[in-house]
């Protein structure tokens, strides 16, 4: 018997996503003659049954498509609204999986994807995961698709942004998506020359940051480039949020409005910091400052070519793996190939950036601040 296989994509979108699932899908069908079926809007298609059959007509011209033909939500299996409440979805999800009679799940997402991938494979189903995110912060792959386009978009930003703040003489500062990983603000931070690029793995201190954009104006440029990362804090942020989770934790008994964890208190901090970064570099400089904040335009539109490349060498590879039977494992990029690492040995991990990495070496020799 031909083996089935379900396929569906999950979390944020990111370009590439249509050119991996269509490499999945070619190989699948034409290549290994086995059947294939879509799941809607991710976990959340899956637990509701809501399918999309996939045949060689509307696997075709999908290639260079930006977003997912599938949907996708951020909805998990074993917390997810439903009717008002949040609920545990794994039986209705495994059911649904027993029901397509599928032999292999295919989930293309980042983190979170592969945190639930994990959920399914300790039921006893067998999932197979592909490494998608701009964000670049999977763990156990060299690349995610998504990473490459975002890239580009993000430093032609930079390279525009330049312009008008050179004729204008001021500081821009440009907001790059990336919670918890600064490899995309990293990037285009080097691949568009920002003069500082602020990163979650590097706690910034904004004296410095005007430091450097004060030597820059010395030195006969009086406009600066900050390429930010959406995670990256100061420190004095930092010591704001260590002291607001202690004065939390003793006011959580009288019932005040104080934040009680980490998260609540960077929360507090997160919205605006982009916009209080570039005032308070207008006060230390005495240079004019605004904000761009890239925001979803990095996530949307045509894969690059790279990406295109990436998606369908981890599409064509998870066919390899299915026809092969072998399950439970993200295709990750090593080298100049491909390879199937065990879910559990990378779920709930992320790839932030190491300070010794060479990407920060170089922005450093070329005279880039990070604001440390
Ligand atoms: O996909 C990862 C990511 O792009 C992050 O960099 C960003 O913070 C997040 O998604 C925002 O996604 P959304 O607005 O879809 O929740």
């Amino acid at each position: 018997m031909n083996k089935s296989v379900g396929i569906l994509t999950a979390g944020g979108d990111s370009p590439g996503l249509n050119a991996a699932i269509r490499g999945v899908g070619k190989a699948v069908l034409g290549y290994y003659d086995m059947n294939i079926v879509g799941f809607r809007d991710g976990f959340r298609g899956l637990m509701e049954n809501r399918t999309m059959p996939l045949d060689r007509s509307n696997l075709s011209g999908i290639l260079t498509i930006g977003g997912t033909i599938l949907g996708t939500s951020r909805d998990k299996p074993h917390k997810m609204p439903v009717g008002g409440k949040m609920l545990n979805m794994l039986d209705a999800i495994a059911d649904n999986y027993h029901a397509n009679h599928l032999d292999c799940l295919v989930c293309l997402g980042g983190g979170g994807t592969l945190k639930n991938a994990l959920r399914l494979k300790q039921m006893g189903l067998n999932v197979i995961t592909l490494p998608k995110t701009i964000d670049n912060d999977v763990a156990g792959t060299d690349s995610t698709f998504g990473f490459d386009t975002a890239l580009g978009i993000a430093t032609e930003a930079i390279d525009r942004l330049h312009s008008t703040a050179h004729s204008h003489h001021r500081i821009i500062v440009v907001e790059i998506m990336g919670h918890s990983a600064g490899w995309l603000t990293l990037g285009a931070g080097i691949a568009g020359g920002a003069d500082v690029v602020l990163i979650p793995e590097i706690p910034y201190d904004v004296e410095s940051v005007a430091d450097a954009i004060r030597a820059r104006a010395r030195g006969g440029s009086p406009f600066s480039i900050v390429a930010m990362a959406e995670g990256a804090m100061s420190k004095q942020d930092l010591a704001t949020i260590a002291a607001a989770k202690a004065n939390g934790k003793k006011s959580a008994n009288r019932g005040q409005d104080k934040p009680k964890t980490d998260d609540e208190a960077a929360e507090l901090l997160y919205a605006d910091r982009t916009l209080r970064l570039a005032k308070r570099l207008e006060v230390l400089t005495g240079l004019e400052a605004r904000v761009t904040i890239l925001g979803h335009v990095q996530r949307g539109g045509a894969p690059s070519a790279g990406d295109r490349l990436l998606a369908t060498r981890l599409g064509t590879a998870c066919a390899d793996l299915i026809a092969k039977g072998t399950y439970g494992v993200m295709v990750a990029t090593k080298g100049g190939g491909t390879t199937p690492v065990k879910i559990e040995d990378v779920a709930g991990k992320v790839k932030t950036v190491p300070h010794n990495h060479s990407w920060i070496g170089s922005a450093r020799r070329v005279g880039t601040n990070f604001g440390d």
